[in-house]
C-alpha cells in the first residue's frame, strides 16, 4: 500500500522538546503526527516515533515519500 500524500510539501513547525510521532501513512487527521488512522484502516503502517531534544523548526514531511522520514528531503517535488 502506497502511503496517502498528505501535503505536496513540508510542515514547518516550532517544535518544543518531546517525544513525537510522525504519521508515515498520510491519513491521520492531525498532520504530520498519528492519530491512530494507520491502525483503524490497516494500512501496514507504523508511525515513527521521533525525540527532539532542544526547541527548534522542524521541516516535517507531508508527501509521506521521504527516503529520510519523518525529514522532509524535496521528495514532494518529483510526485
Ligand atoms: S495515522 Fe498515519 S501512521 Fe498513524
Amino acid at each position: 500500500m502506497e502511503p496517502k500524500i498528505a501535503k505536496k510539501g513540508p510542515y514547518m513547525m516550532e517544535m518544543q522538546p518531546g517525544k513525537y510521532y510522525w504519521c508515515s501513512c498520510g491519513q491521520s487527521a492531525n498532520q504530520p503526527f498519528c492519530d491512530g488512522s494507520h491502525e483503524r484502516l490497516n494500512t501496514g503502517m507504523t508511525p515513527v516515533e521521533v525525540e527532539v531534544r532542544y526547541p527548534k523548526t522542524v521541516a516535517w514531511c507531508g508527501c509521506k515519500h521521504s527516503k529520510k522520514p519523518p525529514y522532509c528531503d524535496g521528495a514532494h517535488n518529483k510526485l
